[in-house]
């Protein structure tokens, strides 16, 4: 990864809980496709086999204010399936999404996933770049998955999630990652 092109920011990451969701919601409007509503997150949140989470900015001092990004993981048998990532507009590109997809990717391999996928709009360049910076490849296409964007999906997987490779890949992003300017509780 370069520079990034935003100042680092001190985060926590922690489980998102229900009094995240106005914050977590504040987000999500600003996702081009911002599919999610309150009902939905509770359902995740209340569902078993799933990891929500949420990235909190130190210096915010109001919970709504403080979500600054939130990202979640559904494991059924062997693979890990990331449902969604977002971070506010104004605190991209300070690796927030980075340190989110990290914690998915290490709980994942906790939980004994084998592999990890995830779908993404191909115009998206931002989401592809961070995913290919994990190892992501592209594995196939769903048509039509974002129907209100007239756009097909893209298919991700990192296949060789539970091997010492991507062990070492994801210790790798870790220390590339600022610890200084950065607070983190992994879970798990
Ligand atoms: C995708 C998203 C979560 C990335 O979050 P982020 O915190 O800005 O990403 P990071 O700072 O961790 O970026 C990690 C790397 O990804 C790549 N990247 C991220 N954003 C990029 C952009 N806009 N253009 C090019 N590369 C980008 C870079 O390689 C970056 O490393 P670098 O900054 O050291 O060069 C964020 O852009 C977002 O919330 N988008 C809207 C929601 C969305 O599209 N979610 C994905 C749905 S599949």
């Amino acid at each position: 990864m370069s520079a990034p092109t935003a100042p680092t920011r001190p985060v926590t990451i922690v489980p998102m809980r229900r009094r995240h969701l106005r914050g977590v919601l504040r987000i999500e409007r600003h996702s081009v496709h911002a599919r999610w509503s309150t009902g939905l997150f509770l359902n995740e949140l209340a569902g078993t086999n799933r990891c929500y989470v949420v990235a909190l900015d130190d210096a915010a001092r109001s919970t709504t204010r403080a979500v600054v990004g939130f990202a979640g993981l559904l494991c059924t048998g062997p693979d890990a399936h990331v449902t969604t990532i977002a971070v506010h507009p104004d605190a991209r590109r300070a690796h927030i999404g980075t340190r989110l997809l990290l914690v998915l990717a290490t709980e994942a391999r906790r939980r004994g996933a084998e592999a990890m996928t995830l779908e993404v709009a191909a115009s998206n360049a931002a989401a592809v770049a961070l995913y290919e910076c994990f190892g992501f490849q592209v594995e196939g296409v769903r048509a039509g998955y974002y129907a209100e964007l007239g756009e097909d999906a893209l298919v991700l997987w990192m296949s060789d999630l539970a091997g010492d490779a991507a062990g070492r890949r994801l210790a790798a992003i870790a220390a590339g990652l600022d610890p200084a300017l950065h607070t983190e509780e992994l879970i798990g």
